[in-house]
């Protein structure tokens, strides 16, 4: 596939045909994950558009099927019932028109009645401009509107905004658009941006229709904090207003922002006069230490839970991903459930998940433990004092926590040689009370506290084998987890076939069909 060239639907069905050698290549790979969602081939970023629209969840996401370094992006798709079995869909929008004719990047969906509404910026990169930077000029960052009735088809793209229509000062960086209805019935849209003077900022949006939108005002920082913020999501949670973003250009601050790229979340307060929202800047915090966590997106499920996706990679880092070699990269978390609580964002893993645990063994002695556990595993340690502990998660690679005296300490993971360039990544604590450990065949997620830190991140190495030593006390349990499974979208309801059969709903033009 040619990198600057549109991709059209059918010369991805050729290419898929073509590939059947690469798909092979891939899935024998002993570093895929048992329990996470990846690209069948090439590379994956961005959740995108996630929902559940009747019944059905549905995860999007930024897909190069072709190659594993991420170029021209498309929106891959996988659907789910449970968040254990999935269906791998064909991808469901291509870069096949000017306006989006070099990437059809990150974007939100929103289900209102039948109809799915899906808004994604459409990536135009003007090389033939004399002053192209790809910065302040030569950039175009559209804003597209489709439509969908089985989550699949999708309608014709129709251009809701373009640079022309965002505030003069910005930069050709503005993108991610993240739409939600309002409790006042009206549809809101909040767009990341980098404005002229390269400051980061989110820019709101709002509509009637989900057509005709009307810019409402921006938010940002008093002092600038980093110049681009990516991928913005706004939702009030246990009664606090968030704001969820992805700052570009944020240096290290004592044990915070140690990756290249950071994803904080920010409180918010509306203004009861204005409605204008102004962000509590001192407590700006991260939402996750990991290496790889970025651009992640919420959504509200149909049982009122906020649930998150993210992105477990990372764009610019100087570490790397040894699956490049066996033609893939990337991967998306866990889905976890969202809670605000004493002023802190909150992360579970879904409650779902715990139908993968399967064997189960448990050490009443935490200090001391010593278990044959494989790679892939779940483990859940409770500490009823910890001073000192080191544990070993697998082969090479430990959690390290040093207590202060009475005054909390550090906890540090170490990924030794198994990072593939990934060392150490540091959080500050109270006190260690509890540990939840989701380990895969080449990821790691950890959720400290009852899940008030988290760390997100790929290593790389094939052996297990988990021990606790210190100045500890406590118990844990260790289970090992079942895969994901996959279905044919037949097996499934049939629905989603029937409607693809009958060229989608006939009010709208089928994409497939342009
Ligand atoms: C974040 C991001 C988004 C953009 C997308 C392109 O990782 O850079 O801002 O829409 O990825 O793939």
């Amino acid at each position: 596939m040619k990198k600057y060239e549109k991709v059209f639907r059918e010369d991805y069905e050729r290419w898929h045909r073509e590939n059947e050698a690469y798909r092979e290549r891939v899935a024998a790979d002993p570093r895929r994950l048992a329990f996470h969602l990846m690209p069948e081939t090439g590379w994956l970023n961005d959740p995108n558009g996630l929902c559940q629209f009747h019944g059905e969840y549905h995860i999007y996401y930024q897909y190069t099927p072709f190659e594993p370094t991420g170029e021209l992006k498309l929106w891959g798709h996988y659907s789910t019932r449970d968040f254990l079995t999935y269906v791998r869909h064909e991808p469901v929008l291509f870069p096949d028109q000017d306006f989006d004719a070099h990437g059809v990047y990150s974007g939100s969906a929103l289900a209102e009645g039948d109809v799915l509404h899906c808004f994604y910026t459409g990536n135009v990169k003007y090389f033939d401009r004399p002053d192209y930077d790809y910065i302040m000029t030569g950039r175009g960052s559209n804003t597209v509107h489709v439509t969908s009735r089985d989550g699949e088809n999708f309608s014709e793209k129709k251009v809701v905004l373009t640079n022309a229509d965002y505030p003069e000062d910005m930069s050709g960086h503005v993108r991610d658009p993240k739409v939600f209805k309002g409790s006042d019935g009206a549809y809101h849209m909040v767009l990341g941006a980098r404005d002229k003077e390269s400051r980061g900022l989110v820019l709101f949006y709002e509509s009637a229709d989900l057509e005709h939108w009307v810019y409402r005002g921006r938010l940002s920082t008093k002092n600038p904090f980093g110049y681009m913020w990516e991928c913005p999501d706004v939702f009030c949670l246990d009664g606090q207003l968030l704001l969820v973003c992805c700052p570009q250009g944020v240096s290290r601050r004592g044990l915070d922002f140690w990756n290249v790229h950071q994803c904080t979340y920010m409180k918010l307060t509306a203004d009861r006069q204005t409605g204008a929202c102004s962000v509590d800047e001192a407590d700006i915090r991260m939402l996750d230490r990991g290496f790889d966590f970025y651009a992640p997106q919420t959504f509200l499920d149909e049982q009122g839970r906020r649930i998150l996706i993210g992105w477990m990679g990372i764009p610019d880092a100087d570490y790397g991903n040894p699956t490049v070699d066996a033609g893939w990269q990337h991967a998306l978390t866990i889905p976890r459930e969202l809670s605000f609580s004493k002023g802190r964002l909150i992360q579970k893993p879904l409650r779902e998940l715990g139908a993968l645990r399967s064997g189960c063994r448990i050490y009443e002695d935490l200090a001391g433990l010593c278990a044959e556990s494989g790679i892939v595993y779940e483990a859940e340690l409770t500490f009823t004092e910890c001073l000192r502990m080191e544990m070993k998660l697998r082969e090479g690679v430990s959690l390290r926590y040093e207590g202060g005296h009475g005054e909390g300490g550090i906890l540090t993971l170490d990924l030794g040689e198994k990072g593939a360039g990934r060392k150490e990544r540091p959080v500050r604590l109270d006190g260690l009370r509890g540990l939840q450990v989701f380990s895969d065949t080449s990821s790691l997620e950890i959720f400290v506290n009852g899940g008030e830190e988290v760390f997100t991140t790929r290593v790389y190495g094939q052996k297990g084998g988990m021990e606790v030593a210190g100045a500890c006390a406590g118990r844990a349990v260790v289970y090992d987890l079942k895969s994901f499974s996959y279905a044919e979208p037949d097996e499934k309801t049939g629905l989603g076939d029937a409607c693809r059969r009958n060229g989608s709903d006939g009010s709208e033009k089928n994409q497939k069909n342009t």
